[in-house]
């Protein structure tokens, strides 16, 4: 078990673009997703990318049944997604609020897709495809941001809807 520090907005290698896994089922790859999944449970994210700890790997990891930090969502199936591509179904987008361990004490409001279908490998490099909407979607586009090196305040349109958590009125 281990809890990595996670980057914070300023430092430059979250502004990188990350690089594909090319050897599955190593020590090192099973050490990494592990080192992501105990950091993210630790920090009660609802999903966590590689660079934010430090590591330009297209890793992410997600998933939750129940997150304090977003109380209103379903839940999302706990997931190590390597090597992703997401392939956006439908025009619809919609706004809502994130926020980012990377970007700590901080929500803003984001457009995103609402359907997409996501694909990738697993640690064992065993590919699967899935369909995902609001926000298990949602959580899977801003996670595949950081592996190109966006921040979710990049993508705000209405820098009056960002704002301190403790701060902003709920429902924002
Ligand atoms: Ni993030």
């Amino acid at each position: 078990m281990a809890i990595k520090a996670v980057l914070r907005m300023g430092d430059p290698r979250l502004l990188e673009v990350a690089a594909p896994v090319t050897s599955f089922d190593t020590p090192e790859l099973h050490q990494l997703v592990e080192d992501l999944m105990d950091t993210m449970r630790a920090e009660d994210g609802a999903g966590l990318a590689a660079p934010q700890i430090g590591a330009g790997l297209r890793v992410v990891v997600f998933g939750f049944d129940k997150n304090e930090r977003y109380p209103d969502a379903a839940p999302v199936p706990q997931t190590v997604l390597i090597n992703p591509l997401v392939e956006v179904l439908g025009e619809a987008c919609e706004d809502d609020w994130e926020g980012c361990l990377s970007v700590p004490g901080l929500r803003g409001v984001v457009s995103r897709f609402t359907h997409i279908r996501y694909s990738g490998y697993d640690p064992l490099g065993k590919p699967f495809e899935r369909e995902a909407r609001q926000f298990h979607a949602r959580v899977v586009q801003h996670e595949c941001d950081h592996l190109d090196g966006i921040l979710y305040p990049q993508r705000m349109s209405d820098m009056r809807r960002f704002g301190f958590t403790g701060v902003l009125q709920p429902g924002g």
